[in-house]
């Protein structure tokens, strides 16, 4: 079963086709990022755009490069939610109208929740790093990203249970923060990851919030920083963070941006051990665009050496994940109305 993939919930128009949930036959994605740098973060609207004029071009495109064609497709699966609303619209509104003019099954899905798909994606293009073997279940996901840190054990497709979630930021939320303040390019995290290879790790004390169960929090460190960061500065608790850049050292900056990464990432790590330590799941996945970060790779790794994740390009933003999750998802997930299919942006897990 081929399925066509649309996601716009955020800045990425993408277009995948996946067949049966696990071969990726292609993965287009065309990102708006260079229009939102000069702010600092996504601008809903300039992302709303963006999507409306990428939109058709990148599903001819993942079309295309999966050799296939209308005829051949089986089903078209769009992001509902959680997302920007305007981004969202374009997604929805386009693969309604898809599935009227071309008599396809139409499925919503879930975002946060087809982070996680992306680990069931274990073969088709050459130049991807797949996992050996899609997860079993029990599987427990430690979900990261620039709007989730959740960390959620799937007993099968249809039943999962959230554990922990963040009571305020995001983790990427945070790496894009930290690296505003240190005036590094948005998106934070690949900037963060690169300032972070130049600084000690140990050189800046830094908090982990201790949060009951299996919830975190990210705003407390964030702050850490920036005291910590006017504090190197020479400047008092007053000092804008906005002269931040101008008034740190690049090896300030990068001793900052180290340690920062070193305790997010502790933070994470330490709460997926002591879930399977509890848990004992049969497998273990780290997904969302965190996951892209190395570091956090080699220390997962460390503490849980079969711990699987996407490849790289699957951790970010795509369509293959929504493709994948609809697939896993038919049982319980039966097709929707395509004239009636309504974006979701609050929408939870
Ligand atoms: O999954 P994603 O593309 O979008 C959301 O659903 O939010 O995640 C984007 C987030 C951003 O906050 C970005 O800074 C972060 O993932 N990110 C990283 C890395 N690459 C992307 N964070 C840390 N290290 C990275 N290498
Ligand atoms: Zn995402």
């Amino acid at each position: 079963m081929r399925i066509l993939g649309i996601e716009t919930s955020c800045d990425e128009t993408a277009a995948a086709v996946v067949e049966d949930g696990q071969r990726l036959l292609s993965n287009v994605i065309a990102s708006s990022v260079d229009l939102h740098a000069a702010y600092g973060g996504v601008v809903p609207e300039i992302a709303a755009r963006s999507h409306l004029e990428s939109i058709l071009p990148v599903i001819n495109e993942a079309l295309s490069q999966a050799k296939t064609n209308w005829d051949d497709i089986d089903a078209i699966a769009v992001t509902q939610g959680p997302g920007l609303i305007g981004s969202l619209l374009i997604g929805v509104l386009t693969a309604r109208t898809l599935a009227i003019t071309k008599n396809k099954p139409l499925y919503a899905v879930n975002h946060v929740k087809a982070h996680v798909y992306a680990t069931f994606i274990t073969k088709g293009m050459a130049d991807y790093h797949f996992p050996a073997h899609p997860p079993d279940f029990p599987l427990l996901a430690l979900i990261v990203s620039g709007g989730h840190s959740s960390l959620v054990l799937f007993e099968s497709h249809s039943r999962y249970k959230l554990l922990g979630q963040t009571a305020d930021d995001a983790v990427g939320e945070a790496f894009d923060k930290v690296a505003k303040m240190l005036g590094l390019p948005y998106p934070g995290g690949p900037a963060i990851a690169q300032a972070a290879k130049k600084g000690d790790s140990t050189s800046v004390k830094l908090p982990i919030a201790q949060m009951s169960g299996y919830d975190f929090s990210f705003s407390g460190l964030k702050t850490a920083v920036l005291r910590a960061a006017q504090a190197l500065a020479g400047k008092d608790y007053t000092f804008a963070s906005s002269g931040l850049p101008e008034a740190l050292t690049s090896a300030q900056k990068a001793d900052l941006a180290a340690s920062f990464q070193a305790t997010a990432l502790k933070t994470l790590v330490d709460r997926l051990e002591k879930a399977c330590r509890q848990y004992q799941p049969a497998s273990v996945a780290i997904v969302g665009g965190v996951a892209a970060n190395s570091e956090l790779r080699r220390l997962a790794e460390a503490a849980l050496p079969s711990v699987i994740y996407p490849d790289v390009k699957l951790c970010t933003d795509n369509a293959a994940m929504i493709a994948a999750a609809a697939f896993f998802g038919r049982s319980t997930n039966t097709p929707v109305d395509p004239y009636g299919l309504s974006v979701e942006p609050g929408l939870s897990l």
